[in-house]
């Protein structure tokens, strides 16, 4: 049977997974600090409005506000698709607290208050219809409670994958981790995707890998990418490999 796949629309990634990710999937996107994880899970929720693919993206790590402006630095303006009901920021950042928070249609006034945060989630998904669904970072869901955090991940994806979208999650970890951020999490998810940044000899190289990806086969190999003011582009045809202090591409 042919499977249902969405398209990351990042270049090179799809090439990686063989067309995109398969319908439904709850992919963890794990990295460290300034790996990319905004930027890759913003571009894939643009990517989707503009081919007509309603989207939310859940802010637990910055202010809406920035989250728009950060977006529009890469040419990805989300203002006009707010205002046609295809976007929409869930704001559990804020906490309703200020001026600018009270323009928000989407607000979680606790994340502490799980419910609530699902509650409002689901309300954005249904207003909007969303096929494409971000949350960054779940991390802040259960930072200071790690135990819950495979629960928390698979209630979200029983809601995500539930109302029928594909969604991806960031999973912050710290530079040295080789994990994917929190016990049992990656069990939990249908895909992981890795980013990461290595320091070699006093250079920083940026490549990614795919962990895990259910219902498809995936690259297998790490590939370089970068960061320019268009986005993330993924290069299928390098493979970086790291040997003692040496990178081989
Ligand atoms: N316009 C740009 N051109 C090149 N690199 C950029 C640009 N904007 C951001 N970056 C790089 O992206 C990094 C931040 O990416 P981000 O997705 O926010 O990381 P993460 O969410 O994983 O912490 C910055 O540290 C910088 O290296
Ligand atoms: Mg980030």
């Amino acid at each position: 049977m042919q499977i249902r796949r969405v398209k990351t629309g990042i270049p090179g990634m799809d090439d990686l997974l063989y067309g995109g990710i398969p319908e439904r999937n709850v992919v963890l996107l794990s990295g460290g600090p300034g790996t990319g994880k905004t930027i890759f899970s913003q571009q894939y929720i643009y990517y989707g409005l503009t081919r007509g693919e309603p989207g939310v993206y859940v802010a637990l790590e910055e202010h809406p506000v920035q989250v728009r402006r950060n977006m529009a630095t890469f040419g990805w303006d989300v203002r006009k698709y707010e205002r046609e009901g295809l976007f929409a920021i869930v704001d559990a950042f804020s906490g309703g607290i200020g001026e600018a928070a009270k323009r928000e249609k989407y607000v979680v006034s606790s994340v502490d208050d799980f419910g609530e945060f699902i509650d409002v989630v689901k309300q954005a998904l249904r207003e909007t219809g969303a096929s494409r669904v971000v949350v960054d970072s779940v991390s802040t869901l259960y930072i200071t409670k790690p135990s819950v955090a495979r629960g928390v991940l698979m209630n979200l994806k029983r809601v995500l994958a539930g109302l029928g979208a594909t969604s991806l999650l960031v999973s912050q970890v710290s530079v040295t981790e080789r994990g994917f951020g929190g016990p049992g999490v990656e069990h939990a998810v249908d895909g992981i995707i890795r980013l990461d940044l290595d320091e070699i000899n006093g250079e920083l190289f940026r490549s990614l890998i795919i962990w895990k990806m259910r219902g498809t086969k995936h690259d297998m190999r790490r590939h370089p990418f970068e960061i320019t003011d268009k986005g993330i582009m993924v290069y299928p045809d390098k493979v970086i490999r790291f040997s003692g202090n040496r990178v081989i591409t």
